[in-house]
């Protein structure tokens, strides 16, 4: 799959884009500031619904616009699709496929998958958990979109549980009534999470061998905040069950800290290398390969899923990388992707590609 041609308007810092890629290898090249990660977070949204850089909606629209429009060409599964997302400062998102309005803005998620990986990511290992759960669940979103409804109603539920804590009320009656909510949606969630790791699991080892050269068993971990620990592979309804007795359980600790202290939200996904947590025993070079491979792994994962090659953006890594592993993240790149590169120095880019010039509001 591939993006054909992108149009933005009042999208961060462009007041309007039109910008056509290369289905290849693309290399957009400018200085600070000049609107690199902006495009390739415009795709991102297209792939996710949300920003790779985490910021909510209204940051994405143009100081003193009201509304920002993300329009493209897009190829997949050889069909040529047209999409358009519409993001307003006030009121609800609206999405197009094909001109045709979707009842559910969720249901464009689909039409093109993309993997992202961002400087930040080579951090992951070391970032707070909430960082490597959300790892989790935007790679269950590419891998199967219905998770986007499922992730979706579950932070909706945590939120309506948590505001009733905060109220200080106790009435366990009223309080259950929370609990099956978000014990339901929890376990779909878990569901999701426990296949991604599934998933990657198969191909993590190897991504990490190539990237590595040196073979190690590479494997997820996770510890739940509510069944015991270690996760164990089981069904929605199964995860529900757990995570519905574990808020019983936390009920009188959950009154007292006026929030919900145990479920999907508190858990610790992780890594280990050769049985030792990459967390807390890994090297820096360790966990920075790491960081590479679970993203490798991830569109590799997702490519044989859906039986596409997904889009790739690498937002500004290879400037952070020594050459060696620069060097090996290029020789491990997925062949027949569109992969869309940023860097503010061609040079620190050991690939060759389309070059464009990003600057001054456009990209030629
Ligand atoms: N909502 C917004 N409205 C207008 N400009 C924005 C908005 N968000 C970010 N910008 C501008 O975008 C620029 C950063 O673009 P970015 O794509 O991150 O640059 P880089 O080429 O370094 O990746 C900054 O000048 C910032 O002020
Ligand atoms: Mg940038």
């Amino acid at each position: 799959m591939r993006v054909d041609w992108l149009s933005l308007l009042a999208f961060r810092s462009y007041r309007t884009l039109e910008w056509s890629p290369e289905p290849g290898v693309n290399l957009l090249i400018g200085p600070n500031g000049a609107g690199k990660t902006n495009a390739l977070e415009a795709i991102g949204y297209l792939g996710s619904l949300k920003s790779f850089r985490s910021s909510p909606d209204a940051a994405v629209i143009t100081d003193g616009e009201e509304s920002a429009v993300i329009r493209a060409g897009l190829t997949s599964e050889e069909r040529s699709r047209l999409v358009e997302i519409e993001l307003p400062r006030q009121g609800a998102r609206r999405a197009q496929v094909d001109k045709t309005r979707l009842k559910r803005t969720g249901d464009i998620l689909g039409v093109i998958r993309v993997v992202a990986f961002l400087p930040d990511d080579l951090d992951l290992i070391k970032r707070g958990p909430a960082y490597r759960r959300d790892l989790l669940d935007v790679i269950a979103v590419q891998l199967w979109p219905a998770a986007y409804l499922d992730q979706s109603e579950f932070e909706r539920s945590l939120r309506q549980r948590n505001a009733f804590l905060k109220t200080g009320r106790r009435d366990a009656a009223t309080l259950s009534i929370w609990d099956s909510k978000l014990a339901e949606s929890a376990g779909r969630v878990m569901a999701r999470r426990a296949r991604v790791i599934e998933a990657l699991s198969a191909v993590l080892s190897d991504v990490y061998e190539e990237i590595a050269e040196d073979a190690s068993v590479v494997t997820f971990t996770y510890h739940t905040s509510w069944g015991g620990g270690e996760l164990r592979r089981a069904s929605a309804a199964e995860f529900a069950d757990s995570i519905a007795r574990a808020l019983e359980e936390s009920r009188r600790h959950d009154y007292e800290r006026r929030m919900t202290t145990v479920g999907p939200h508190r858990d610790e996904p992780g890594f280990s290398i050769d049985g030792h947590e990459t967390r807390t025993h890994g090297s820096q070079g360790e966990q920075r390969t790491m960081a590479l491979a679970v993203r490798l792994a991830a569109h590799r994962a997702i490519a044989e899923t859906v039986g596409e090659s997904p889009v790739l953006l690498l937002d500004d890594v290879f400037s952070e990388l020594d050459p060696d592993r620069a060097s090996a993240l290029a020789h491990s790149l997925p062949p027949d992707t569109q992969t869309l590169i940023t860097s503010a120095r061609p040079e620190d880019i050991p690939i060759s590609g389309s070059v464009w010039k990003v600057g001054g509001g456009t990209i030629e």
